[in-house]
């Protein structure tokens, strides 16, 4: 079996390679237009494509391997990280369903994601889809916590931080509590953080916005040491700095986004499935 590496996962797809398939070698160039040329040098029975869509031109690039790949019988595709997953339903009349155009335009025997931001994602593809969970991977990782507690910021996170505290950890979210009309509160719903280091987990982190308010809260609430932790590391524009201005400990993610802050990766996590 031969892992291609798209462009922007190189990294992870060397590293799924230690643990199954071999690895293509793909040529990649941009012609004085800006054009992304491809070429997968090797002859290909069996692949699997591991590439990210962080950009605009990622898409094409996975467009491209995939028409690379044409001979083969069988493609599957892995796309660590899917963007545009956010847009997965029409808010305003009018609007594009940005997930639906993505997912739609990719034919595959297979594809699989990993915690896609989008529930209704699986109705747009039109080949089976299957998406992994790197939450129990995020919470091996912490092993070097002090008494760790996951926290969900929001309910949208609080399925992510259990499954991240299911490898024999505490979770919690953060919850708004109104105190009198003119009051909210925010804290964790069921357990004190006091002295204990706080891993605040969310799919992913764009502005930084979500983690830099809930990271406040757990400092006042007494935390230890905050820790953020996501799958996917958007980091747009000075969410880094955001992050750290307000206290933040230390930030990780998984290498589904390839960054500085890739300190867990999803390699095994894929390497098990594509087995
Ligand atoms: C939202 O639905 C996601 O799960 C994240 O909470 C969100 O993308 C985080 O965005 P930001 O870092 O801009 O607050």
């Amino acid at each position: 079996m031969q892992i291609i590496p798209g462009i922007s996962s190189q990294t992870l797809t060397k590293h799924v390679c230690s643990i199954v398939g071999e690895l293509a070698s793909v040529e990649y160039k941009r012609f004085p237009d800006g054009e992304l040329y491809v070429r997968i040098r090797d002859e290909i029975e069996e692949p699997t494509i591991i590439q990210s869509i962080v950009t605009d031109s990622d898409l094409i690039c996975l467009l491209q391997l995939i028409d690379a790949c044409s001979e083969a019988e069988k493609v599957r595709v892995i796309i660590p990280y899917l963007g545009y997953a956010r847009q997965d339903k029409v808010f305003k009349r009018g609007e594009a369903i940005s997930a639906r155009a993505i997912a739609s335009h990719i034919k595959a025997e297979k594809v699989y994601t990993i915690n896609v931001h989008s529930e209704l994602i699986k109705n747009y593809f039109t080949c089976e889809h299957v998406d992994l969970n790197a939450g129990p991977v995020i919470g091996e990782y912490f092993s070097f916590a002090k008494d760790p507690i996951f926290i969900a910021p929001d309910e949208g996170a609080a399925d992510l931080a259990r499954s991240a505290a299911s490898v024999g950890y505490d979770y919690d979210v953060l919850h708004k509590e109104r105190i009198s009309p003119e009051e909210v509160r925010t804290v964790p719903k069921r357990l004190d953080v006091t002295g204990r280091d706080a891993i605040l987990i969310d799919d992913i982190i764009s502005t930084g916005g979500t983690m830099v308010e809930a990271t406040k809260i757990l400092k006042k609430s007494g935390a230890r040491n905050v820790y953020v932790a996501c799958v996917h590391a958007v980091f747009v524009d000075d969410a880094v700095t955001r992050l750290f201005d307000v206290g933040v400990e230390q930030i990780y993610s998984t290498d589904t986004i390839e960054s500085i802050f890739s300190k867990i990766s999803v390699s095994k996590l894929i390497g098990e499935v594509i087995k």
